[in-house]
């Protein structure tokens, strides 16, 4: 049976079209826990677009499954981690102009950087997951920097056009499952998944977890909104 990991980063996006503190991306984490999730994942941007510094530390004390900071290597976050000791650090590639994550990391284009990245994390008692496109070479570089899981990129698969390009990008990741498996990391999936796209992944066992942030929070508000609605009408017709 795989596990469910809630990235609440669009809570805070939410929160920060106001400036102001709600929704609180803690609360959604207590609610996801509740609900079974198993992890709680969120990312710390350079830019600071949607989840703050102090969000990080009070999900630090609130979490009771796993806290998984995504952050890109640089010696801020690295900073940031060592100091707030998530269970998890997944290491992104982060654009300033990008809506979201765009593509997997170039592990392999800086190994030596990135070894260093995983000593110093192992030795603040912090695992390492490399976010990666389901790409041989990128995946064995992950496992030569000692990196403990992989998260497999799936935006390419939310993205196909066709049915058959699905299935390809399908057929490419489940390749790049086995790739990571028989190296002896644990395997991860995410980016663009949502409640139909992730259907098809029960044919990829080996997949331990699901990063799911965006469907979820769009899901919400949907399914929320009719009871927002009435709660507010009730008060507006007690006037
Ligand atoms: N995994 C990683 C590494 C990500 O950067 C993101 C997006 O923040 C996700 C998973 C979740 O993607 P989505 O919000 O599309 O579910």
């Amino acid at each position: 049976m795989a596990r469910l990991a809630v990235n609440v980063d669009h809570v805070a996006t939410v929160r920060q079209a106001r400036g102001g503190r709600e929704p609180d991306p803690v609360a959604a984490a207590v609610m996801a826990e509740l609900a079974g999730a198993e992890g709680i994942i969120c990312h710390l941007r350079e830019d600071r677009r949607h989840l703050q510094d102090r969000d990080l530390r009070v999900l630090r004390e609130v979490v009771q499954t796993r806290l998984n900071m995504e952050m890109a290597a640089t010696d801020e976050m690295i900073r940031i981690a060592g100091e707030v000791k998530p269970d998890l650090v997944t290491l992104v590639p982060e654009k300033r102009q990008e809506l979201t994550t765009e593509g997997g990391l170039d592990v392999y284009g800086s190994r030596e950087r990135f070894k260093d990245v995983v000593q110093r994390m192992h030795g603040a008692g912090i695992q390492v997951s490399f976010f990666v496109d389901p790409d041989t070479r990128q995946i064995e570089s992950a496992a030569e920097c000692g990196g403990d899981i992989v998260e497999i990129h799936t935006g390419a698969y939310a993205e196909a056009a066709t049915e058959a390009a699905a299935r390809g990008q399908l057929a490419t990741i489940a390749t790049a499952v086995n790739v990571s498996s028989q190296l002896g990391l644990r395997v991860s999936a995410g980016h663009g998944l949502n409640y139909i796209n992730v259907k098809r992944f029960h044919r990829i066992p080996l997949i331990e977890e699901y990063s799911i942030g965006h469907t979820i929070v769009a899901r919400a508000v949907l399914v929320g909104f009719e009871r927002a609605v009435r709660e507010m009408l009730e008060l507006v017709r007690n006037f």
